[in-house]
């Protein structure tokens, strides 16, 4: 059934007893009870359809009714669901763990299986604590991040996390130390983001110095800033980070849950920007959404801390759940419809068209920043009424017209499926279009 406008997903609800259920966002007007979806559609339990331009959260590129991830994933339940992980491990682990590290720049030759981004996150923060000590520089334990970054929503992770509302749980991990992206210097100083970034790099060498250069083990970093609207950072910034990190020893992490696995149009976004790393987080997308999955890819220089002898690696502790069966299996099969559809090639194709459709439909109310099929739009224009940020009001008008988004402050971000269709993006623009005519009145 299309979406009619004049409803709201809490139709849905009807008398379900949600009491004893602990929401992630308040339940409110727009809060969903899905119940079923193919390709990039979901459907609520009122039968009302959502196109899903966010991926889930990035997470579902393969669309949602993926039938070779999911024979995958059932035919290893049935085979070997779980294995005793103190004991050994399980050939799809060994086998992902080959896959991943292949698709990773060339200098990388380990890969840890993890659940989820935040785990991967914590245990990258570790292993660069780890190599140091092994390297005898054993004070070396801060990890400088960005203000505004997003690294997950366990304690370490959410230290590393840059954002106001994470002191609300009491002090975090120590050592933690945020610093300015070009796009919060460029929007406090009024200059161009070139500008920006060069003031940024400054601050930031001038952190190092403040901190101790012998104290910062690593500098843990998203390429692309998710909570500032996709944030693409200038050309000279990110090799500029690689500069700053060889100069004083520090490692390198980009955190790639977000932009790995070939959303920005390259199997990473290492890979897009030039810039080498010596660990890459990845998660979300790489079980397309059929388990919980994520991995950190590890460079040699820190893999050889982890060698035991015979060939092989170590690094505990794990989680129970990390390297899984089932896991493995959904990630095998995710990445072989990676290399069968050619994903960032597809990508770079569907880009360049959705990049379009977007500025054409934003016009002068925003402007929309982005790279492959990870897209955000910062609205500059005011809206005609104003009872939550506009990124917010933007995001609810889209629900309204039944497409999903993220919003908030003065962004929103899209982030479709790598299966989507140029009909699919099209459709997303004209929805979009309605959601900003309603938010700003009238068409631009
Ligand atoms: C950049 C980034 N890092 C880490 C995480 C945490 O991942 P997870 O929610 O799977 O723990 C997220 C989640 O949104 C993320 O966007």
């Amino acid at each position: 059934m299309p979406f009619p406008l004049e409803s709201t997903p809490k139709a849905a609800w009807g008398s379900v007893d949600k009491s004893a259920f602990c929401f992630e966002s308040p339940y409110s007007a727009e809060s969903i009870l899905f119940e079923s979806a193919k390709g990039i559609r979901l459907a609520d339990t009122a039968g009302c359809e959502y196109i899903d331009a966010l991926s889930g959260v990035f997470v579902t590129c393969f669309g949602y009714d993926c039938e070779p991830i999911a024979n995958a994933v059932t035919e290893q339940l049935r085979r070997l669901p779980f294995n005793p992980p103190l004991h050994g491990t399980n050939r799809p682990a060994i086998k992902l763990a080959r896959e991943l590290t292949s698709l990773a720049p060339d200098s990388f030759s380990l890969t840890k299986l993890v659940n989820g981004g935040s785990e991967a996150v914590e245990a990258a923060v570790r292993l660069t604590r780890l190599y140091h000590r092994e390297k005898g520089d054993k004070g070396k334990y801060k990890v400088l991040s960005y203000f505004h970054g997003y690294h997950g929503a366990t304690f370490g992770s959410l230290t590393v996390t840059g954002r106001p509302d994470t002191t609300r749980f009491g002090p975090g991990l120590p050592g933690i130390v945020h610093v300015w992206t070009p796009h919060s210097v460029a929007r406090q100083l009024g200059t161009g983001l070139e500008e920006a970034g060069t003031v940024a790099l400054t601050l930031i060498e001038q952190t190092i110095e403040a901190e101790g250069p012998e104290a910062i083990a690593a500098l843990v970093v998203e390429p692309v800033v998710h909570l500032l609207g996709m944030a693409v950072p200038p050309p000279d910034f990110l090799p500029g980070l690689r500069r700053l990190c060889n100069k004083y020893s520090i490692l390198l992490v980009f955190d790639e849950i977000v932009t790995g696995f070939g959303r920005t149009g390259h199997n990473f976004a290492a890979d897009t920007f030039r810039v080498l790393p010596d660990l890459i987080c990845v998660g979300k997308g790489i079980s397309g959404g059929y388990a919980p999955l994520a991995a950190v890819l590890i460079n040699e220089r820190i893999a050889s801390v982890l060698s035991t002898g015979d060939d092989s690696y170590a690094f505990a502790p794990s989680h129970t759940y990390a390297a899984n069966p089932v896991g493995a299996a959904a990630g095998l099969a995710a990445v072989r419809l990676f290399r069968e559809l050619d994903v960032p090639v597809r990508v770079r194709c569907l880009s360049e068209k959705f990049g379009a459709l977007l500025r054409n439909t934003v016009g002068e109310r925003g402007v929309v920043r982005g790279t492959g099929l990870l897209y955000g739009v910062t609205l500059t224009a005011e809206p005609a009424m104003a009872e939550a940020a506009p990124g917010q009001e933007l995001a609810r008008e889209c629900l309204r017209r039944g497409l999903i988004v993220r919003g908030e402050d003065d962004w929103i971000v899209l982030a479709p499926a790598f299966v989507a269709t140029e009909e699919d993006l099209d459709e997303i623009a004209a929805v979009l279009g309605d959601a900003l005519d309603a938010v700003f009145g009238g068409s631009q």
